[in-house]
C-alpha cells in the first residue's frame, strides 16, 4: 500500500510539475526544485489535517485536477464504486450545513477541540467534495480520497476529512443536487482550501499537529 501511494504520488507530482508552466491557477505554489522523491516522501509523512481555512475560493480548474486524481485510484475489480459531489459555493455550503438535521458540522463528540479556535467543519469549507460510494466499498473510496488529498497538497491546499454534514447530504434534495447515483451514499466530506496561517495551531495544545505511532507499534517485518 505504502509503495503504491509513493508511486502514485510521484506520478501525480511529476504531472503537476510538468503542467506548471501552463497552469492558470492563482493558487499554484512555486515549483519545488529539490529531489522529487524526497518531496513526495515528506509530503506523505508530514502532511496533516488542516484545521483552519481562509475564505478564499478554490478555482474549478484545481478541483478538476484533484477529481482526476481521485477517479484514477485503484478499486476492487476496478469497480470505481464512487461519486464525487463538489460544492464550490460557500453560501450554499453554509446554507446546507445550517440545516438542523445535518448533525455536528465540526469535530465528533469527544474529539479534542479548542473553544477559542473551533476547528473547521463542513460549514467552514471553502470547497467541499462529498465522497459517495456503494455499500462495503469504503476502502476503495478511501483510496480515491487519499489520491485527492495528495493532489490537493501538491497544488498547495490544505484538506480535512469530516463525517459531520454527510447525513444532510444524503437527503433526497441534496442527493438530487449532487446527482448521487441511486445505489450510493455520501460517507465523508473532503474539505479543501487555503490554509489559514493566522492561527497558531499549537496555541492550546489540542489543535496542533497530531503525532503518529512508531513504526514498531504498527508494523511487523518478518525476516
Ligand atoms: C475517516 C475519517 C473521518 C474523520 N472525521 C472527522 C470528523 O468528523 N470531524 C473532524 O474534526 N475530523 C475528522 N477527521 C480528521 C481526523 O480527526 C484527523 O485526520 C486525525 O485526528 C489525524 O489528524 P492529522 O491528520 O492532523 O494527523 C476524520 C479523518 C478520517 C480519516
Amino acid at each position: 500500500m505504502k509503495l503504491y501511494s509513493v508511486l502514485l504520488a510521484t506520478l501525480l507530482l511529476n504531472l503537476f510539475f510538468f503542467s506548471c508552466a501552463n497552469s492558470t491557477s492563482e493558487n499554484t505554489p512555486p515549483v519545488e526544485t529539490g529531489n522529487s522523491v524526497e518531496t513526495v516522501l515528506s509530503m506523505l509523512t508530514d502532511t496533516r489535517t488542516t484545521q483552519y481555512f481562509t475564505n478564499d475560493n478554490v478555482p474549478e480548474g484545481d478541483i478538476i485536477q484533484i477529481l482526476n486524481a481521485g477517479k484514477s485510484a485503484t478499486s476492487g475489480m476496478n469497480s470505481q464504486p464512487w461519486h464525487f459531489g463538489v460544492i464550490l459555493n460557500q453560501s450554499m455550503i453554509q446554507r446546507i450545513a445550517a440545516t438542523p438535521s445535518s448533525g455536528p458540522a465540526g469535530p465528533p463528540p469527544g474529539a479534542p477541540a479548542s473553544a477559542a479556535f473551533p476547528k473547521a467543519g463542513f460549514k467552514n469549507a471553502p470547497a467541499a467534495i462529498a465522497i459517495a460510494c456503494t455499500e462495503n466499498n469504503d476502502f476503495s473510496a478511501g483510496l480515491a480520497t487519499q489520491n485527492m488529498i495528495v493532489a490537493a497538497t501538491a497544488l498547495g491546499y490544505g484538506t480535512k476529512i469530516v463525517r459531520g454534514g454527510a447525513d444532510i447530504l444524503n437527503s433526497e434534495e441534496n442527493r438530487a443536487l449532487l446527482q448521487v447515483p441511486a445505489q450510493m451514499k455520501t460517507i465523508m466530506i473532503l474539505i479543501i482550501g487555503q490554509v489559514d496561517p493566522s492561527i497558531d495551531v499549537t496555541a492550546d495544545g489540542a489543535t496542533g499537529p497530531s503525532p503518529r505511532k512508531s513504526l514498531e507499534e504498527v508494523a511487523t517485518i518478518v525476516k
